[in-house]
């Protein structure tokens, strides 16, 4: 089994298949800086799904169980349904996952479903039409999120999950409802601390709302009780409703960071292999690809930078004199 410098294995393979995203979330895409005018990458330079697909080969060959599709918005990448269908086809792979901003997935469901997609998470952070149109900026309806995750469970997924990333002063004040709406949907909810990602959220450990205060809100109209993992590595914390109304999960990244066990690997849509959510620089497989290298090329250079891998930054940050700087990778570009 490959293991990384901590003794770590690898397990999931996050793809991103596009850096577009018709959302522009002040905490991602800020308006100011993604315009009309903003270049997205070009379709020259993103990878292409044969190339998408062989790299996945590869790695399921390493160890990978666990592959989640993202973006930016991966809907907004055309038939994302072919790619899926050629990924649920790869021998080894478990689980096969979708983060979206549930925009197209009223259109989409279906054919995810039929392609042989397994999961998907939304992401919303608000059920207040308001603050989700000032949130996500450009007028955009939440109905229209809310009708794609109905047609979610019409198309046959069973496991749908909602991120929500908890800011202070933005959407604390949203927890009960998403909760509720949870449990009357059935849709698993994660409260995720908001994380210091990228360079342009201009993140400060104030907006952090910290997972206890989460569970307190949570606790101050519901009893609950924490429910076992799923999986070692697990990013969530599990907590159950005690009417066994369904579950919740809360995602610490910030108050208690879970880098001792990070089995992910992310790939971007250009290309770039990063094997942490906060790295500097991911290595260029889509040169390598491109000027011809052989699966044993690619492996070898895939097995090279996952052994030498000592990120565990989340847990840095939090350590005294922990402060870090430097230019990390945008969200929008390794999609969470
Ligand atoms: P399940 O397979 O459903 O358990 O979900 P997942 O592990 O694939 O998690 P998902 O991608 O839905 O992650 C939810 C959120 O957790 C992300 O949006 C991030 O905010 C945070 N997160 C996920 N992975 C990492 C990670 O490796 N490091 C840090 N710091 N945060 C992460
Ligand atoms: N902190 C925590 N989660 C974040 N996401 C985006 N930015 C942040 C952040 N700063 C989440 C989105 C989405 C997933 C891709 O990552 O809400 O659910
Ligand atoms: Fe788009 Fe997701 Fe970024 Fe929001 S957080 S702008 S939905 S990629
Ligand atoms: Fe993994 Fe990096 Fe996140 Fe830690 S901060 S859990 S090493 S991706």
């Amino acid at each position: 089994m490959m293991q990384d410098l901590l003794n770590r294995p690898i397990r999931d393979l996050r793809i991103s298949v596009t850096d577009k995203c018709n959302f522009r979330c002040k905490y991602c895409m800020p308006e100011e800086v993604f315009g009309f005018e903003y270049k997205f990458l070009a379709r020259s330079d993103i990878l292409t799904f044969e190339e998408i697909a062989r790299v996945a080969n590869l790695f399921m060959k390493l160890g990978v169980t666990k592959v989640r599709l993202t973006g930016g918005e991966p809907l907004l990448r055309q038939n994302l349904a072919g790619l899926i269908q050629q990924l649920s086809g790869i021998a080894g792979l478990r689980d096969l996952a979708l983060t979206t901003n549930g925009y197209y997935l009223q259109q989409n469901a279906h054919s995810l479903r039929a392609a042989g997609l397994e999961r998907i998470t939304v992401s919303l952070d608000t059920l207040d039409a308001n603050l989700f149109r000032k949130m996500a900026g450009r007028h955009l309806s939440l109905d229209t999120v809310l009708a794609g995750i109905d047609a979610a469970f019409t198309a046959g997924f069973t496991d749908v999950k909602v991120n929500t990333v908890v800011q202070r002063g933005v959407n604390e004040q949203e927890i009960i409802d998403l909760a509720e709406f949870g449990r009357r949907l059935g849709v698993t909810i994660r409260f995720i601390e908001y994380m210091d990602v990228g360079n342009l959220n201009k993140w400060r450990l104030e907006h952090v709302v910290p997972a206890g205060e989460i569970l307190d809100i949570i606790r101050g109209k519901f009893s609950v009780g924490p429910l076992e993992s799923n999986y070692r590595g697990e990013v969530a914390r599990r907590y159950q409703y005690s009417d066994s109304k369904g579950e919740f999960g809360v995602i610490a990244s910030v108050t208690a960071p879970f880098c001792g066990d990070c089995s992910r690997i992310r790939l971007s849509a250009e290309g770039k292999l990063f094997t942490c959510l906060f790295s500097a620089d991911g290595v260029d497989l889509k040169s390598l690809i491109r000027g011809g290298a052989s699966d044993a090329e690619l492996q070898e250079r895939i097995v090279a930078q996952w052994q030498q891998r000592s990120d565990r930054y989340s847990e840095e940050r939090s350590e005294p004199n922990g402060q870090i700087v430097g230019r990390k990778v945008e969200m929008y570009q390794i999609g969470g």
